[in-house]
């Protein structure tokens, strides 16, 4: 099939590396054409293990292409997926400006188009979106009714940032809902190079399946990290803990990671929305706000933890991890953004080390002294914080005899303390 994606983010490029990957032709489209030209010489716009060698064989297969030009782009494909961002909004709610554009320049080039065309909304949106925000878009600027005169989809991403080739080639399972069986039929056969259970079902669903899943998984996490916390008050391990809960196979061992909370672009944003929609229906959320605050909370424990510990006023202090996540240079809503801040208020002197997310994270913090190695960082600092389970800081022999602070249980070291163990 001739699909093209608007968005070359996370999802966008790791998408449509994928679906060139599995036989498909792919045009990529973003308004910043660093990343477009990036895409065009074989390279990736973000990090991902594996994502470059994908791009640059695809692009010299001639099956992945980037354009600034949506318009080229809606007239060379079958199929346009929306894969611009959604970031929260103060009150909670989405921010759907980059959504509602992508869908009014995407109608305006199908209405010029004779073949069907079929849009797809991949960016994570409330449930209702699809049909009560981007269906009238499209509706008004092509002048065709969805369903009839163009096809339209909702089909949520599972990916997780770190492994997202492996979620993508191999998911636990497709979700997709659509307007009319031209929509239908077209994101069968895109998906049919595919190995994985399809839930195929109306818009408004398989948004819900979206938000159900990160709700729960953010939860699961929120919850952990709270008995974390009061096994630190008792003087116990919470990953011996987690461990025997996880036993049960009514829980399951994944997710039951504590230290000091989740981040990342999606789970805050995507419970705040849930949230914000359930007070917009009438349905109280207690659960879904308390999740949010207690991992607001949790990243402040290590350095409360610190602090505990020692003056840190003028003292180095080491950070271990940028990312919010090991595999990706990806920081946003990082843990290590509201340690770091915390410290430099506290008067540290910030020294960092991340094997991917210096580049990003230096623009937020240029007055933070970047080390080129773990070694190099624990050398010169008073003490050190673990904040991201990069394989690397596992080694003890990294440490000697510095005081250890671990948010993320990586390690365990000789004089070693950590957030919820
Ligand atoms: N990052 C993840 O792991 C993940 C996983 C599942 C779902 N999602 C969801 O997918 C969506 C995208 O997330 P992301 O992390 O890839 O976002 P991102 O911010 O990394 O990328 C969005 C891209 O869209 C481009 N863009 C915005 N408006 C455009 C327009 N009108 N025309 C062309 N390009 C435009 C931006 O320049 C940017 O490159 C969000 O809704 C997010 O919640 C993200």
């Amino acid at each position: 099939m001739r699909a093209s994606l608007v968005g070359t983010g996370y999802v966008g490029i790791v998408t449509g590396a994928c679906f060139a990957h599995s036989g498909h032709d792919v045009i990529m489209v973003d308004n910043i054409k660093e990343k477009v030209d990036a895409i065009n010489a074989g390279r990736s716009p973000i990090y991902e293990k594996g994502l470059e060698e994908m791009i640059s064989e695809e692009v010299r297969r001639g099956r992945l292409k980037g354009t600034t030009n949506l318009r080229e782009a809606v007239e060379f494909s079958d199929i346009t997926f929306i894969c611009v961002g959604t970031p929260a909004l103060p009150d909670g709610s989405q921010n759907l400006a980059y959504v509602k554009a992508a869908a009014e320049e995407i109608g305006a080039a199908i209405e010029e188009k004779d073949i069907f065309h079929t849009v797809v909304v991949k960016s994570t949106v409330a449930p209702g979106t699809t049909l009560g925000t981007v269906k009238p878009i499209l509706e008004q600027t092509t002048g065709k009714k969805a369903g009839e005169g163009f096809g339209l989809g909702m089909n949520p991403e599972f990916l997780k940032e770190g492994d997202a080739l492996n979620d993508f080639l191999k998911p636990d399972r497709i979700v997709y809902g659509c307007v009319g069986e031209g929509a239908a039929k077209m994101l069968r056969e895109i998906y049919a190079p595919f190995s994985a259970p399809v839930i195929e079902k109306d818009c408004t669903t398989a948004e819900m399946i979206k938000y159900a899943s990160n709700s729960l998984l953010a939860a699961r996490v929120a919850l952990i990290d709270e008995i974390g916390n009061i096994c630190k008050a008792l003087g116990i391990d919470v990953r011996d803990v987690a461990a025997a809960a996880g036993m049960d196979r009514r829980i399951g061992p994944h997710f039951l990671h504590a230290g000091i909370g989740f981040g990342g672009s999606c789970f805050r944003k995507d419970v705040s929305a849930l949230a914000w929609k359930g007070g917009e229906l009438g349905v109280e959320t207690p659960i879904l706000s308390s999740v949010i605050s207690q991992n607001d909370a949790q990243p402040l424990r290590i350095v409360q933890l610190l602090t505990s510990r020692m003056d840190v006023k003028g003292r180095r202090i080491g950070i271990l991890g940028l990312s919010f996540k090991p595999g990706t240079d990806d920081i946003r809503d990082a843990p290590s953004i509201v340690v770091v801040r915390s410290l430099l208020e506290k008067g540290a002197k910030v020294v960092a080390y991340d094997p991917m997310a210096k580049e990003n994270f230096s623009k937020l913090f240029p007055q933070v002294s970047y080390a080129k190695s773990a070694s190099e960082v624990v050398a010169s600092s008073d003490s050190v914080l673990v904040l991201t389970e990069w394989k690397e800081f596992a080694d003890p022999s990294l440490y000697g005899n510095k005081p250890v602070f671990d948010g993320r249980g990586v390690t365990r070291t000789a004089n070693y303390e950590g957030v919820c163990w």
